[in-house]
């Protein structure tokens, strides 16, 4: 009964939060920048065209052609390779200040290596961004959303030390390639999705399964990966071209379940080892002596020598975040867990992903925010992601209300001075959604997968977006 008491106690407190909120006509700070957000092979396609060679996703699926959901893969994807132009139509349509999307390693550098670039490739990217620039759209680059070379992944791919060279070197020419109209970089999209399904689970590309190991190998490799390309783009490149450039996290908020002491460390814990601390204190205790127990020689999580530790440091102008849902944690005794956040804090049955029950929570964003602030000295934030998936239909209600709620509650969180500077919608349209291939729909825009030119339609949410964007507000 206590712990009934609680949560209703807290529902009726996040109601009435949400209520305030909703009622407002809210503007958005001067400057703020709003964009949609996509990724190399979610949406281009041409995976063999003009001199690209197989990535890791390339590989998986044509060498397991049921390993995804609809045992789809992203051949063709949406055709972004042949219909560009049409997306930057839709991002004028939307009335977008930028639109980030990321970089094919195997299209520009087929080899995976630096040697030869591939002009084709460069002119796709070149193409885009013209196109862009010409309507005033901001382009922001990740240099790596998820398809590495498979020439790399062959020599280990992030579990080799010398992807720090092989990265920054494809790092480098991106920045002589495109570094002249492109102001704003993301090295590395979501690193503890990289490591932990690729190489501590089998849950994406390359699948493999070297839990406890692999993906921590991989976590440090990226990270000094990242500090590399991150110092040659501030030494070499914004002397001369201005600009900036960050990494980007994916983080849940993960709310205790009651504030009994044992659920607040419990969704503490949760914070730190899932999301914003890629090998916090208190994984490196744990870990350590859970090695030495199960008879490793030395720890489980590989060392940073001083000098890593270093270079790593501060090494992004800006903290960029993928966010989505939040769930709740708690520890009784032996027993810890995550579970969703119940449906009776939401009007809502559906969640961020149709087949997963992941609600849609306003107010953990609004507290992953201020946890950053507090915790962090409160850095420039971007949005990178925010979004919503449905089965597909024009009608998006759900989303509508998803985009509002989340929107409401950053606002919450910059009123009271967390500096978040610009936001993403994910997605422009919908896309190849990894393991669940076409199933899970993100788009403002609704593809006709069934049409060779994988036809644009806007949803109910792209308008409702556009106004958003050109009135500054939002509005009840
Ligand atoms: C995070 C990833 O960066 C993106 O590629 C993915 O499609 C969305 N989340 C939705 O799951």
């Amino acid at each position: 009964p206590e712990q009934s008491i609680h949560l209703l106690l807290c529902a009726l407190t996040w109601g009435a939060e949400i209520k305030k909120t909703r009622n407002d006509v809210r503007k958005f700070p001067d400057g703020f920048l709003f964009g949609t957000a996509t990724a190399s092979y979610q949406v281009e396609g041409a995976w063999d065209e003009d001199g690209k060679s197989e990535n890791i996703w390339d590989h998986m699926t044509h060498t397991q052609p049921c390993i995804i959901k609809d045992c789809s893969n992203g051949d063709v994807a949406d055709d972004s390779y042949h219909q560009y132009e049409r997306d930057v139509e839709m991002m004028r349509e939307l009335g977008l200040d930028f639109y980030r999307f990321s970089l094919s390693w195997s299209r520009i550098l087929p080899s995976g290596f630096a040697d030869k670039v591939n002009e084709a490739g460069v002119a796709y990217y070149n193409n885009l961004i013209n196109e862009m620039l010409k309507y005033n759209i901001e382009p922001m680059i990740t240099l790596y959303h998820w398809d590495l070379p498979q020439r790399l992944q062959d020599l280990g791919g992030w579990a080799n030390p010398h992807i720090v060279d092989w990265f920054s070197d494809y790092a480098r020419v991106a920045y002589e390639q495109f570094g002249d109209r492109v102001k704003y970089w993301i090295t590395i999209n979501e690193p503890r999705e990289v490591c932990y399904q690729g190489y501590g689970a089998n849950t994406m590309a390359p699948i493999l399964d070297f839990k406890g190991i692999g993906e921590y190998l991989c976590a440090k490799n990226l990270l000094v990966a990242h500090a590399k390309a991150y110092h040659i783009y501030d030494e070499e490149f914004k002397p001369v071209n201005g600009g900036v450039i960050g990494i980007t996290l994916s983080a849940y908020w993960y709310e205790p379940e009651t504030d009994s002491e044992a659920d607040v460390t419990a969704a503490e814990e949760q914070i730190q080892f899932e999301n914003l601390v890629i090998f916090p204190p208190v994984m490196k205790e744990k870990i350590a002596a859970k090695s030495e127990k199960q008879g490793y020689p030395r720890s489980r999580l590989p060392e940073f020598t001083p000098e890593e530790i270093e270079y790593v440091r501060g090494s992004a102008d800006f903290f960029g975040l993928n966010h989505y849902t939040t769930e709740i944690v708690y520890r009784n005794e032996s027993v810890y867990g995550i579970r969703p956040v119940p449906s009776y804090y939401d009007d809502l049955e559906t969640g961020f992903y149709q087949t997963q029950n992941r609600k849609m929570v306003p107010w953990g964003l609004y507290k992953l925010l201020t946890k950053i602030r507090e915790s962090y000295n409160n850095p420039p934030v971007f949005i990178t992601e925010n979004g919503f998936s449905t089965t597909g239909g024009l009608e998006d209600d759900n989303r509508i209300r998803y985009y509002r709620g989340y929107l409401s509650a950053m606002l919450d969180a910059v009123e009271e001075g967390s500096d978040v500077r610009a936001y993403a919608a994910w997605s422009l349209m919908d896309n190849f959604e990894w393991m669940q291939g076409y199933t899970e729909r993100f788009g403002l825009y609704e593809v006709d997968y069934d049409c060779p030119e994988r036809t644009r339609t806007p949803r109910k949410s792209a308008f409702v977006y556009k106004e958003i964007l050109q009135t500054r507000a939002l509005s009840t």
